[in-house]
């Protein structure tokens, strides 16, 4: 049995844990099988890059951040449109598929990656799923491997930014990653001790943050934190198209910038702006998320073998299942604004922005 496996998308802590997992399952669990290693994510089954793996490959990675077989973003909707010669990436995708000779092809991945081998299934690959993403959103799982790394890093950022913070009495403010969604923000503000979390479910006005932390100033406290989303945004910017909203903000990205100028103004602190950036998703996984790996990989690897494809694996009430593809394609796991996470966070007085 030929298996391709490939890792596409933003790369994340786990990615090796999840290949090896699958791998030692595989070599253990089927026989004569052969595992086919894919440059670049679906860049390499476009192009038909690939090598045949070794079981030695697959040895002394599971604490090994990034991913052996490299990674590239590949736009969803880029897969259905026409080259010049009426050929679409999926088309080519399908061609290389056959032409490697695979019975089945992993594809390790968030939410793009997800709705891409949903279309692959659909035009008759046999395709498994990986919910891999510092963001945690994939609808359908509990959590994503990636996510609670990332937790680790953000949560230590905000660790070493508080006795700065202290030193000075300043308000840090800490961006942290997701677009969409606030899990990694939440989880970090959470286990880092933030003053106030801000994230994109939950629009903000930076009148109130400022008022909270001109309060705290007056209550005796000399330094606040405050964990803030990429994606987080003011109430007035969430009634925005995208475009008007970076118009809005003038060549910044991101909200955090101005909302480190508007509190330093109203409420007369010292601000300080913090962006770890991709530092979130590099280095070695957790041994959470090196745990959580090797159950995926393993469970995919059952899937394999039982023949089950159309599927990606996940994680429900702490059992390693699977959902349809079709199912969970195109969908995301935000966070509800009355998660329990998100209570518990205003239950301790956090300010999280309404
Ligand atoms: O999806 C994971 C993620 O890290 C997001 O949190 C972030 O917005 C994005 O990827 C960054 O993407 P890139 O690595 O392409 O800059």
């Amino acid at each position: 049995m030929k298996i391709g496996i490939l890792t596409s998308g933003g790369d994340c802590p786990g990615l090796n844990a999840v290949i090896r997992g699958f791998a030692k399952y595989a070599y253990e669990n089927i026989k004569n099988v052969q595992l086919v290693g894919i440059a670049d994510g679906y860049g390499g089954l476009i192009h038909n890059e690939f090598r045949l793996m070794k079981e030695q490959d697959f040895v002394g990675i599971l604490n090994v951040g990034g991913t052996i077989l490299g990674t590239s973003r590949q736009p969803f909707k880029l897969m259905t449109v026409e080259d010049d010669n009426s050929v679409t990436r999926l088309d080519l995708m399908k061609q290389n598929y056959k032409k490697m000779g695979l019975d089945c092809l992993l594809t390790l991945g968030g939410a793009g990656t997800h709705k891409t081998a949903a279309l692959l299934s659909a035009e008759g690959c046999n395709v498994i799923g990986l919910p891999k993403t510092i963001d945690n959103d994939i609808w359908g799982t509990d959590v994503t491997f990636g996510f609670h790394s990332a937790v680790d890093i953000a949560t230590e950022c905000i660790d070493r930014i508080h006795s700065t913070a202290a030193s000075h009495g300043r308000t840090m403010l800490v961006e942290l990653m997701g677009n969409k969604a606030g899990w990694l923000t939440l989880y970090a503000g959470l286990g880092g001790g933030a003053d106030v979390i801000l994230i994109p479910e939950i629009p903000f006005s930076a009148d109130k943050v400022a008022k909270v932390i001109e309060k705290k100033a007056d209550a005796g406290k000399a330094f606040c934190i405050i964990a803030i989303a990429e994606g987080a945004m003011t109430i007035e910017e969430s009634k925005m198209k995208k475009r008007e909203r970076l118009e809005k903000r003038g060549g910044d990205v991101t909200a955090t910038a101005a909302l480190a100028k508007h509190i330093a103004e109203k409420a007369g602190v010292e601000t300080r702006v913090v962006v770890p950036g991709h530092i979130q998703r590099g280095g070695s996984p957790s041994a959470y998320d090196r745990v959580l790996s090797t159950e995926f990989g393993s469970f995919a690897g059952r899937l394999v073998k039982e023949g089950r494809f159309g599927v990606t694996v996940a994680m429900v009430n702490g059992k390693v299942t699977y959902n349809a593809l079709a199912d969970i394609a195109g969908k995301a796991k935000l966070v509800p604004p009355d998660a329990q996470e998100v209570l518990t966070a205003e239950s301790i007085g956090i300010y999280m922005g309404r």
